[in-house]
């Protein structure tokens, strides 16, 4: 087993191994109440929780498979179960399910009585090395996507690798743009590692990717100053996705956007020559697209000068000079940008 901790306020640990939702009795504290909030699709494994806690009184809410969840309806819902199963200031929730579970039963764990203890079991890739780890909970609304949120980190996360054995090979490879994305910012070592056979060495990938992100945000818990080497490759990446109206995976648009964010740095002279063709091999390699359509440049312009991130208007990227090195790179003239990116359609 392996725990990786994280700092607080207050801190907490990530424990990672096949078999680690033994733990979950351990880590849950001295609640009384538990409720498990899983995805639906995951209803039978969440039932196992129960077993795993005899002492508990615990109710399992399952909540619609993946995105659809993340809405006010469901938090509502929740809200009533919790107040149904009696959850308590000393009580916990437990989420059990990919990105999309964790936040929703993250916020909703926020927000009742200001805040009560979550343990996050992540079941997808995404989700172990990405979503689970930092505190970042929220919901969807009309407004946009994860725009209604707050920071409520969990009392733990449970990374119980055998969840992977049923998880689509389409969302292995979604969540595998987050894994390259840690190996470019700071370990050069999770690329060799992907490059020599992602499957293989699974756990490890795992690992040292939630090793990069609990390292980041134990500096920085609220993205001012660090943080913000996460948002790699997603300047871009945020952009094409509304501009697919979320219908293309996040990792697809992430993968691009690495590329691009890589054309740029090479043709700012911030990065050697072949860095950006050494992220297109990396990426193509899991089978993530490292392309886009040609003539969207114009669309996405405008729509990364409207990200939430860019403030007030002003863009702001972040590039690596190389593997581990990251710069940023602010208010980019727009014939750089629109160079990049013909280069970015041409490969
Ligand atoms: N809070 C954060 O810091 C943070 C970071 C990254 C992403 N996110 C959020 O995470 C979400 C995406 O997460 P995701 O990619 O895990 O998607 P997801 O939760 O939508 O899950 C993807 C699909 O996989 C299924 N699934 C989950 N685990 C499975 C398993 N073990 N076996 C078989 N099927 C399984 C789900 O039912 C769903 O259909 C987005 O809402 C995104 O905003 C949050
Ligand atoms: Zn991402």
């Amino acid at each position: 087993m392996t725990t990786i901790r994280v700092a607080g306020p207050p801190p907490y640990d990530v424990v990672i191994d096949a078999g680690a939702l033994g733990s979950l009795p351990r880590l849950l504290g001295p609640a009384r109440v538990a409720v498990v909030v899983a995805d639906a699709r995951l209803a039978d494994r969440a039932e196992q929780v129960r077993r795993l806690l005899p002492d508990v009184d615990v109710t399992v809410e399952l909540v619609p498979s993946g995105e659809q969840s993340k809405t006010v309806g469901e938090l509502d819902r929740l809200w009533h179960a919790f107040a149904t199963a009696g959850l308590s200031r000393s009580d916990a929730v437990v989420s059990f399910g990919g990105g999309a579970t964790t936040d929703l039963a993250g916020f909703a764990a926020a927000t009742w009585m200001r805040g009560v203890r979550v343990v996050h079991v992540p079941t997808t890739l995404l989700a172990m090395v990405d979503a689970a780890v930092g505190g970042k909970t929220g919901i969807n609304t009309d407004a946009g996507k994860n725009l209604v949120g707050a920071f409520h980190p969990p009392a733990a996360v449970v990374v119980d690798l055998d969840l992977l054995s049923t998880l689509p090979a389409a969302e292995w490879t979604n969540g595998m743009a987050e894994v390259v994305k840690a190996g470019f910012v700071a370990d050069a070592g999770i690329l060799d590692l992907v490059r020599d056979d992602p499957h293989l060495h699974a756990r490890e990938l795992v690992e040292r990717s939630i090793a990069m992100k609990a390292t980041v945000v134990s500096e920085d818990l609220t993205e001012a100053g660090r943080r913000e080497i996460l948002n790699y490759g997603h300047t871009l990446g945020h952009a094409i996705e509304r501009r697919e109206e979320y219908r293309m995976p996040h990792g697809h648009a992430v993968s691009i956007g690495m590329v691009y964010a890589a054309e740029v740095a090479e043709l700012s002279g911030t990065a050697r020559i072949g860095f950006a063709a050494e992220h297109r091999e990396i990426l193509s390699g899991v089978g993530l697209p490292t392309s886009y359509d040609a003539d969207a440049f114009d669309d996405l312009y405008d729509a990364m000068r409207l990200d939430k991130k860019a403030r007030a208007g002003r863009l702001r990227f972040v590039l690596l000079s190389d593997v581990g090195k990251p710069v940023g790179l602010d208010d980019p003239d727009r014939e750089l940008l629109a160079a990049a990116y013909e280069r970015l359609v041409a490969s």
